[in-house]
């Protein structure tokens, strides 16, 4: 039987939430992708998450709460020394809800499945109205990785969840398109300054403005802290071919290829080299970083299911989601 696919009307919100408190998993909307939501207090729950993305144990959940007040029953606060806690809040205030997951010491009642053993939890005040009215109508605390197979691109849309999860969820509940486009930028606050584990919809810049200092973690890390940091990850089915800024110009697909590039400039600098592709596709005609990270997943999922055989595509600009932009780009490059 296929999976049924839900709108978001007060009835059905309810529904999906009592399936939700009863231990079976929902599909549901954020402001960056769609994620595959277990109760987080309920380790069969967790442990069908697990299964249904065959996603490995040593990868850690991000847990979602509706409102501040939920804050205190996952983590603790107090445990961090008071600049980080400082820190903590200070990064809570500027940018929650929105598309920020905090790491954070967590509460003994978490339990290890959600966090991998970790003493840390992934903590995330979401900007959606749907994914915070579910949570609100549920426990309070829903564990959601992204709703995608482990190692695939991530969902923009109730039909990506569909398709590429069918009916190892319960339920999906369709509040349309993803408006950012991309994960959530993971910050982690417990050790001695804040660390960026992961680039994602909430820009660099911003986070710098906000509280100088921030270290990134290096994605070529030998010991990733967060397997988000995995090389392969968000891979497409196809081939993807990733270029420097400027670089498809003189690539040689083999077969029937796609094109992927940053924005109506960059399109016009492959001059007669768009011939070698089947098709030629921008993430943002004006060269919008916001747009192109809204756009990324959702042409990647097109270019996939389409009849091309190889994609290739070339660095964006570093600026704002550029980054998060190339971050995935890269992990779901070939690396040869
Ligand atoms: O935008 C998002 O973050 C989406 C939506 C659904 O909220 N969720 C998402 O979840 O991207 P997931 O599971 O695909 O990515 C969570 C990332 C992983 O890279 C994981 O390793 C990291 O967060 N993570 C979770 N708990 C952690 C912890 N205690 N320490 C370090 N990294 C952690
Ligand atoms: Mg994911």
């Amino acid at each position: 039987m296929p999976v049924e696919i839900i709108a978001t009307s007060d009835a059905e919100l309810r529904r999906a939430a009592e399936i939700l408190a009863s231990g079976g998993l929902v599909a549901f909307p954020t402001e960056t992708v769609y994620g595959l939501g277990g109760d987080a207090w309920n380790t069969r729950a967790l442990a069908r998450i697990f299964e249904a993305k065959r996603r490995p144990a040593f990868d850690p959940l991000i847990v979602h709460i509706a409102a501040l007040a939920a804050l205190d029953d996952v983590a603790d606060l107090g445990a961090l020394v008071p600049e980080a806690r400082k820190a903590a809040c200070d990064l809570m205030e500027e940018f929650w809800p929105g598309p920020l997951t905090l790491i954070l010491p967590k509460r003994p009642r978490v339990p290890d499945l959600a966090t991998s053993g970790l003493p840390t939890v992934a903590v995330r005040l979401p900007n959606h109205p749907v994914a915070r009215a579910l949570i609100e109508l549920s426990t309070g605390a829903v564990a959601a990785p992204s709703a995608n197979p482990f190692g695939y691109l991530s969902p923009t849309r109730a039909e990506h969840v569909a398709a590429q999860l069918g009916d190892r969820v319960d339920l999906i509940v369709d509040g349309g398109r993803c408006p950012v486009g991309v994960e959530s930028t993971v910050v982690d606050v417990t050790g001695p300054a804040p660390r960026v584990l992961r680039p994602g919809g909430l820009s660099l810049e911003r986070l710098r403005g906000a509280a100088p200092g921030f270290e990134v973690l290096d994605r070529t890390d030998p010991a990733p802290k967060a397997p988000g940091q995995l090389a392969n990850h968000y891979a497409p089915r196809l081939a993807l071919r990733l270029t420097p800024a400027g670089g498809l110009a003189s690539a040689r697909p083999e077969g029937r290829a796609a094109a992927l590039v940053f924005d109506a400039a960059s399109r016009d600098r492959l001059g007669s080299a768009a011939g070698r592709f089947a098709e030629v596709r921008v993430l943002s005609e004006a060269g919008d970083p916001v747009e192109a990270a809204a756009n990324l997943f959702d042409l990647l999922h097109d270019l996939d299911s389409g009849d091309c055989e190889e994609l290739w595509a070339e660095r964006v600009p570093e600026a704002g989601l550029g980054a998060a932009v190339n971050d995935r780009l890269y992990k779901a490059s070939k690396k040869t």
